[in-house]
């Protein structure tokens, strides 16, 4: 993964983190590059070219969908937390109180991913 930046030694991370990584790192890519072309297409006194750049804003929003979606399924925690506040309506901090209870898991690495806030305050309790 030549220009990519991993914090720990590749040979500890094995296959699933560094497809994580990949798809992370490309996703935080096509989130600037809609930004770069937001920027753009705002300056550009250019109509063609305002357009142009808007198409190609539009299919950098697909590539991250897609990025997005494949860490959804691939990532337990992402799933219960896009499911919880996509595609929802009303304010998105109401939606996490009307979505359905789950796990909070995170992909298998192996870690405890049973630990909530509630927990902690639990725990810091006399
Ligand atoms: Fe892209």
């Amino acid at each position: 993964m030549a220009g990519e930046s991993l914090h720990e030694e590749r040979g500890l991370l094995g296959p699933e983190i560094l497809d994580r990584h990949r798809a992370i790192s490309t996703l935080m890519e096509e989130l600037e590059a809609i930004d770069w072309y937001d920027q753009r297409i705002k300056a550009s006194e250019n109509a063609e070219l305002r357009a142009i750049l808007s198409h190609n804003r539009n299919e950098e929003t697909e590539h991250a969908s897609m990025l997005l979606e494949w860490l959804r399924r691939h990532d337990p925690a992402f799933d219960l937390q896009l499911r919880k506040y996509l595609l929802t309506e009303g304010p998105i901090r109401d939606a996490a109180a009307t979505a359905p209870a789950g796990p909070p898991t995170g992909p298998s690495d192996g870690a405890a991913n049973d630990l909530a806030i509630g927990d902690l305050r639990a725990a810091r309790a006399p």
